[in-house]
């Protein structure tokens, strides 16, 4: 009997593996659809045989094997080399791997003690991505943590803590009233951030962009001074390498001589830019990274690692765990047998931490740090053919010229407003384009593309390549489907 069940479970194991790689194949099948769109109302009633109430009772494997199917069945295939949705796309088959195995060991990242192999390749990594970023030998710190945001909210407590370190035990009202400085173009999370953190969302401060997105070097001097004269403390500044709309890469340099000028930290948020850095074609864009006090580079985007994988580099070593430890004794007992330094798990605002970088370190080993520049010079140059494509075509309007990222930003023009003159009544129109193709798209579950608007420009939609498996047909086949859908609105 226990021999028989023992076989099921493989058996069971066996088949969730097939299902899993047929999906995997069919992703890559373009005449598979990227989504079988359903509404929130249709999965919660129950689609036939799948239905997400839980149950008293136990289910049988056979019952478990249709949630599994169906559970892929009705989700978004992001591998598909028509998804361009995000920012993170792909389905990189060693990174999959990494990610099962990573699963099966099922530990725990914060001490040596559970995570002993995984550990030693957290650190070999992080050392590796600061060298690419430029500091000494690598020297520095820095964590993998879940996601960008996250990232980019330790850099603005580690600031903090260089500058105020009595705020980790006085709390805000040992500092005097901080101010933070970020793109108009950013990413919510600086604000978010601010909020968390207790700086409040009125210390950020939000700083003029040139029209392609770029943050202005004398707007955040004059801000400075500004801030300055009113008595508060110009604490951080955030520049931005690859913002998540424009794609727009701020001049680190000139940002970093204000930065050393006023005694500012600088956090260089390359959450989408970074994987730039691994490409000798492309890595002049973050020219002056190496004059950063910290940087988010998030692998799981413009890398292709599966989610999440996301770092945050610190040139200053130590200061993370200044900053975060509480040194609890029950996990972090000073008197272990091997060197606790490697103890990392004090350094997060976490307790545990998930194993992040296993499947990273195997794409790199796959790779080799060439193929990783491969696959960043092959999505920028799908990028420039798109826009030489739609550049000039009827029905196309660019945002801004000349993409610094895979970002490019168009409106599509219907024929219906083509000869309309530029009016309230046109830019109302214009602004409902995008969200109507954007829904037949997913409708008909053919592709999927993001469109928003910004500042004062209406919905557009916004074009993003980090899938390895896109080709200039993909690309082609989007513009071919934008203009279909579009044509009769
Ligand atoms: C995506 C993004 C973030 C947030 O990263 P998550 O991993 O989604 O939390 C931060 N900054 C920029 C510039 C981004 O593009
Ligand atoms: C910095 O700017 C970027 C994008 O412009 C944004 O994503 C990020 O959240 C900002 N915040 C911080 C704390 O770095």
């Amino acid at each position: 009997m226990h021999r028989e069940k023992k076989k099921a479970t493989m058996q069971f194991l066996l088949e969730v593996v097939d299902i899993l790689t047929n999906y995997v194949k069919k992703t890559f099948d373009r005449s598979t659809k990227v989504l079988d769109f359903h509404h929130p109302h249709q999965l919660l009633e129950g689609m036939e045989g799948f239905n997400l109430e839980l149950s008293d009772q136990p289910e049988s494997l056979e019952q478990i094997l249709v949630d599994c199917r169906d559970t892929l069945k009705y989700g978004v295939r992001t591998g598909h080399p028509r998804f361009f949705n995000q920012l993170s796309s792909g389905l990189d088959i060693i990174g999959l791997a990494g990610e099962w195995l990573t699963s099966t060991a099922n530990t725990n990242m914060f001490t040596y003690e559970i995570a002993p192999v995984f550990v030693l390749m957290e650190q070999l990594t992080l050392k590796k991505m600061r060298e690419m970023i430029g500091w000494p030998a690598g020297e520095g710190d820095g964590l993998f943590s879940p996601g960008g945001a996250i990232s980019n909210m330790y850099s603005v407590m580690i600031a903090r803590y260089k500058y105020f370190p009595e705020v980790k035990t006085k709390g805000m009202s040992a500092a005097p009233r901080l101010v933070l400085f970020t793109s108009e173009h950013s990413h919510y999370s600086i604000k978010k951030a601010g909020a968390a953190l207790g700086f409040g969302t009125d210390n950020v401060i939000l700083l003029s962009t040139d029209e392609r997105g770029r943050v202005i070097p004398a707007d955040l001097e004059a801000k400075i001074l500004d801030v300055k004269q009113k008595g508060y403390v110009p604490l951080f500044v955030n520049a931005t390498a690859g913002s998540t709309v424009y794609g727009a890469f701020d001049p680190i340099n000139e940002i970093a001589d204000i930065c050393e000028k006023y005694n500012l930290w600088l956090h260089v948020d390359g959450a989408w830019g970074g994987g730039l850095l691994m490409s000798r074609k492309h890595r002049h864009k973050l020219n002056g990274v190496e004059r950063a006090n910290s940087v988010t580079w998030n692998p799981h985007k413009m890398m292709g690692v599966p989610l999440q994988c996301s770092a945050i580099l610190v040139r200053e070593k130590g200061i993370l765990a200044g900053c975060n430890s509480m040194c609890a004794g029950y996990l972090f007992q000073p008197d272990k047998q091997y060197d606790v330094t490697y103890d990392t798990g004090d350094k997060a605002i976490q307790c545990g931490r998930h194993v992040d970088i296993f499947k990273f370190w195997l794409m790199w080993k796959a790779k080799g740090t060439i193929g990783f520049e491969q696959h960043i010079d092959k999505c920028l140059d799908l990028s420039q053919y798109l826009y030489n494509k739609i550049n000039n075509r009827e029905g196309f309007q660019m945002v801004f010229d000349g993409p610094q990222h895979t970002n490019v930003c168009f409106w599509y023009i219907p024929p219906s407003l083509r000869g309309m003159s530029d009016s309230e009544e046109r830019r109302e129109k214009l602004h409902r384009v995008a969200p109507k193709i954007k829904a037949m798209m997913m409708e008909s579950g053919t592709t999927m593309v993001g469109y928003q608007p910004q500042g004062n420009k209406v919905n557009f939609f916004r074009m993003v390549v980090s899938n390895a498996a896109v080709t200039q047909s993909d690309i082609d086949f989007l513009v071919d489907e934008i203009e279909r859908l579009g044509q009769d609105l």
